[in-house]
């Protein structure tokens, strides 16, 4: 994995509602079932939402967003635009997040990953989360969503 301060020119910022259209276009181009623009502007209005993104030259290269509830936080998506991968660049926003959700007091943290998305599991697996359990069908093409839990 790349060092992160090898990429010139990244920085990091929070995630505001007024990036809900930057992130929307980056969403078609990697997921099969894109937000829309308007619920990530929903989403990221929400107080208990908490999101980065990483930028370059003042573009969105990759972004991550969680939600908090009682004392769990529950991971809501992660995307790198291609260009990006493979630099340690989700994994970085990850760390970061995990750091702030302990501080936060949350006790354990969830997601759902689509069964077939290997790269994604292998970095969740690599940061210490394990599956817990499967949603059958979870998501509009009939595809299982495992759930990865990690105690913080
Ligand atoms: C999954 C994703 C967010 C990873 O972002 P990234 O910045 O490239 O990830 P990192 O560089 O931090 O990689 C961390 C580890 O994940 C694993 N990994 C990431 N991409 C991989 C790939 N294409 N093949 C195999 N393993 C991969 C590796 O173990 C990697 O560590 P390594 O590079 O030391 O081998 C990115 O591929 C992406 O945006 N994919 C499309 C959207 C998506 O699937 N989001 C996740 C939804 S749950």
């Amino acid at each position: 994995m790349g060092i992160i301060t090898d990429i010139p020119g990244l920085r990091i910022r929070q995630l505001s509602p007024a990036d809900a259209q930057e992130l929307s276009y980056i969403e078609l181009q990697i997921f099969p079932t894109p937000w829309s623009e308007n619920s990530l502007r929903s989403c990221l209005e929400l107080s208990n939402v908490d999101g980065e993104a990483a930028l370059v030259d003042d573009s969105i290269i990759g972004y991550f967003f969680a939600q908090y509830a009682a004392d769990e936080a529950h991971i809501l998506n992660v995307g790198i635009i291609k260009d990006y991968r493979r630099m340690g660049i989700a994994t970085f926003l990850l760390e970061r997040f995990i750091k702030r959700a302990k501080a936060y007091g949350a006790e354990t943290c969830y997601l759902e990953v689509r069964s077939g998305n290997r790269s994604a599991q292998q970095m969740y697996f690599n940061q210490g989360f394990m599956p817990v359990s499967v949603r059958k069908q979870y998501y509009p093409n009939g595809e299982d969503a495992i759930i990865l839990m990690k105690q913080l």
